[in-house]
């Protein structure tokens, strides 16, 4: 079987780029003007919550209590979700990549927050996991961008396993229902409120080990540095070994007729009910 690799620049056109992601193509796009934009005004938000440290953020986090670190992201996650300022950025991110904002609408941005040693912590585990974020309720048809904060060395980020895209991975995605997940407001979604959610909420997780000989992909990246997949492809984030926390955005985004018309990256194994994309954002601003 032939490698896998980054595409490293997007095709012109919303359908192209639609298409080839919905084929499997993995792309690593560099900074762009928007990327760096948002990774700008993200960094400055968290170092206002972080209290201003003049040093690396990255280190910051060991230096709070566990439960204020998690009080002031909380808030700062949902920031980040719901602010109609974050919205805009994200707009200027798909309108970059040459997608009509009136056919497109998405899942705002989340901060991902992996503290080093995190994988330790019970109330974590799920974001270990392996998984296709399709599992989660979304269409076939999700695509998910992907945008560090900082440069990040290979083993700091997250893996792919390519292949798996056509090839079913044992899961428990029927436990999923995002009409059940959301019934009591969004805190489980964005994770703002509870830090203990993580120990009771359950995550569709793979049942079986991965093929070992399956292919994996990582990649190293620069801040602003954008990662588009298919929402259908499996992956999982690396643990992060040592004191240092890797804090990225993500987004989803669909095409809106597409979602509609059941077009998409192939679903091979995804049980999970109800859908999320009621809850999207509009590419179009309301008032616009
Ligand atoms: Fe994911």
């Amino acid at each position: 079987m032939s490698a896998v690799s980054f595409t490293t620049s997007a095709p012109a056109g919303a359908d192209a780029l639609l298409s080839a992601l919905y084929g499997g193509e993995l792309f690593h796009l560099g900074a762009s003007a928007a990327s760096r934009r948002l990774v700008d005004d993200a960094r400055a938000l968290l170092r206002e919550a972080l209290g201003d440290v003049d040093d690396d953020l990255r280190l910051a986090p060991a230096r709070l209590p566990g439960d204020e670190f998690f009080r002031r992201m909380g808030a700062l996650r949902r920031r980040l979700y719901l602010g109609e300022d974050f919205h805009e950025h994200l707009r200027a991110l798909v309108v970059e990549l040459g997608f009509d904002l009136d056919r497109v609408a998405f899942d705002p941005l989340r901060l991902r927050i992996i503290q080093g040693g995190g994988h330790h912590n019970p109330a974590a585990r799920a974001v270990y996991y392996p998984h296709r974020d399709t599992w989660y309720g979304h269409p076939q048809s999700l695509v998910v961008g992907w945008i560090p904060l900082d440069d990040l060395r290979e083993e700091e980020t997250f893996v792919f396993f390519p292949e798996y895209l056509r090839r079913p991975a044992p899961n428990d995605s029927e436990i999923f229902d995002y009409d059940a997940w959301v019934r009591h407001g969004w805190s489980l979604k964005i994770g703002w409120q509870d830090p203990e959610a993580g120990l009771r909420a359950r995550y569709p997780q793979m049942t079986g080990p991965i093929d070992p000989a399956a292919e994996v992909l990582g990649f190293a990246c620069g801040a602003g540095d954008r990662i588009l997949f298919a929402g259908a492809h499996l992956h999982q984030t690396r643990a992060q070994i040592g004191e240092r926390t890797r804090y990225s955005l993500d987004f989803r985004l669909v095409d809106l007729a597409d979602a509609a018309a059941g077009r998409g990256a192939p679903n091979v194994d995804s049980r999970a009910r109800g859908s999320a994309v009621p809850d999207y954002v509009r590419g179009a601003p309301p008032h616009g």
